[in-house]
């Protein structure tokens, strides 16, 4: 099965911007990284850096991300949104239903959901992480870095043990080794279309839908680790600003921003 190198990408690329540069290493610190530094003295929009190892990987909510080298996906890509700022952290969900529509299209016999805010698991257990940071310089204005680690090819012993109960792969789930460039090029492919209706859009709103028909929250009880405290409720999907619509026990419906949603036990 083909590394996600340019060679291997372009190929398959239907995009006219995402992916066009393309910087393939063996092991760069965090991609994120990589590309906020590139971005930061003029990379293009659309610019995509890809790595096989990366030690240092970060997560959201200062946590570290753990990838099996040259297993999985590991990637970041550069945006240059024409948006206002409050709308930035719609990006991040937008990418993961655009991986949700991908990863349909390459292996539709998996039942993938996602997980607000943008979580990607099958039977409950993590596929894929998404980390956006932005930033703005004087110079080059707005930048979007939108990193994503899909563990694709790593069998169940290549996790560390704390991850082994609560993380998958495409491979575990499947079966069968998958193509890496395939799903590199499918999720660029179906994402710069996503990005640019967004872009002439006001909110999440044409996308929510989509959103609903994978949403492994609707509907459940849920308590979210937010950085005001534990606050726990029935989750009612997203609003059109991608915030968690959550009907609290008093019957108040109420919109959380950031936080990590647990899940309690179905009835
Ligand atoms: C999460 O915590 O779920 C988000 C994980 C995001 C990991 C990806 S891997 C590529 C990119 N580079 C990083 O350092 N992090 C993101």
């Amino acid at each position: 099965m083909s590394a996600p190198t340019p060679d291997n990408v372009f190929p398959l690329l239907s995009t006219s911007m995402l992916g066009r540069q393309l910087i393939y290493e063996q092991s760069v610190p965090s991609t994120n990284r990589l590309a906020a530094e590139l971005a930061e003295r003029g990379a293009p929009e659309g610019l995509l850096v890809v790595a096989e190892r990366q030690p240092t990987g970060r997560g959201r909510q200062d946590r570290s991300w753990f990838s099996a080298p040259e297993q999985n996906l590991t990637f970041s890509l550069l945006l240059r949104p024409t948006v206002p700022s409050a709308r930035i952290p719609e990006i991040a969900l937008l990418a993961a239903l655009a991986l949700h529509s991908s990863l349909k299209a390459v292996v539709p016999e998996l039942v993938i959901s996602l997980k607000w805010p943008n979580d990607l698991l099958f039977e409950g257990k993590k596929l894929c992480g998404i980390l956006c940071e932005s930033a703005i310089t004087p110079e080059y204005g707005l930048q979007v870095v939108v990193g994503i680690g899909l563990n694709v090819n790593c069998p169940r012993q290549a996790f560390p043990p704390e991850l082994q109960l609560r993380s998958t792969s495409l491979r575990m789930a499947s079966g069968e080794e998958q193509d890496r460039s395939r799903i590199l090029a499918e999720f660029l492919n179906q994402f710069e279309p996503c990005y640019q209706h967004w872009l002439q859009d006001r909110d999440l709103g044409a996308f929510l839908p989509a959103w609903q028909a994978a949403d492994l929250l609707y509907g459940r009880n849920v308590t979210l680790d937010t950085p005001a405290g534990l606050v726990s409720g029935q989750a009612q999907g997203i609003s059109p600003d991608g915030r968690l619509r959550l009907r609290l026990p008093d019957g108040r419906l109420t919109l959380v921003s950031c936080g990590d949603a647990h899940l309690a036990p179905l009835d």
